[in-house]
């Protein structure tokens, strides 16, 4: 299947509502666990790259007190969403949520333990630019945790997925869903991003429809 764009910031109101009610907890968790079993030890301040609704950052801050997380994304009905489901959650003091995009970010090189990024890349035309900040806000030893959808080979499969994932959840949301499965980079591009990159991080199918590129730098 090839390669088809989807919008790259999730600005519409409705759009961003009906992903903020979808339920991604079981991947969500998955990914916070997965973190903190990698790289749990090493970590005191955490950026993650296309927070969404927010719901990552706050897992990860009730999982570990300690670590101070900067969210961002560059949707405002986002942002927006972010910020009022970390005020209902008491964590305004560890997650400060701003309103950013990539590339271009004007965040101080050198200030995170850890770079995460969840079902951000597909989003992106041009994938590198994220890779490419990674890179330059990175220090040495900074771990990298990017976990994105991959293409499936046909549109068949695409359906079959969503089915099985999405199936109860609203026409809005399976449509993203399709469409995100579609925008989707296949594991052997995402290989190639990194080489361009020269980022030698780890690159593992870690579910039917998710892929992780971790390491530490
Ligand atoms: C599918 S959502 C994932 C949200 C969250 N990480 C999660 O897994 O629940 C992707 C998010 O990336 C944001 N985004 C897309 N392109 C971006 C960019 N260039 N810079 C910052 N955020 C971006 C979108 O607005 C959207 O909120």
């Amino acid at each position: 299947m090839k390669r088809v764009l989807e919008p790259e910031i999730m600005d519409d109101e409705a759009q961003a509502l009906a992903y903020a009610k979808a339920d991604f907890s079981s991947s969500n968790q998955t990914f916070v666990e997965m973190l903190l079993e990698d790289y749990g030890v090493m970590l005191r301040s955490v950026l993650d790259i296309g927070c969404g609704p927010g719901d990552i950052p706050i897992r990860l801050a009730r999982a570990k007190p300690s670590i101070t997380i900067t969210a961002l994304d560059a949707s405002e009905p986002m942002v927006r969403l972010a910020r009022e489901a970390v005020r209902s959650a008491g964590l305004q003091r560890q997650i400060k949520v701003i309103k950013a995009r990539v590339p271009g970010l004007e965040l101080g090189a050198g200030d995170y333990d850890a770079i995460v990024s969840k079902d951000l890349l597909h989003h992106l035309p041009e994938p590198a630019v994220l890779w490419e900040e990674i890179r330059r806000l990175a220090r040495k030893r900074t771990a990298v945790y990017v976990m994105d959808l991959f293409r499936p080979p046909t549109q068949r499969r695409a359906q079959e997925i969503v089915e099985s994932v999405s199936g109860g959840e609203s026409p809005l949301l399976k449509h993203d869903f399709y469409a995100s499965l579609r925008a989707a980079f296949t594991i052997d591009e995402i290989r190639k991003q990194l080489r361009q990159a020269s980022l030698s991080l780890d690159v593992e199918q870690v579910s039917e429809r998710h892929v992780l590129v971790k390491g530490l730098i």
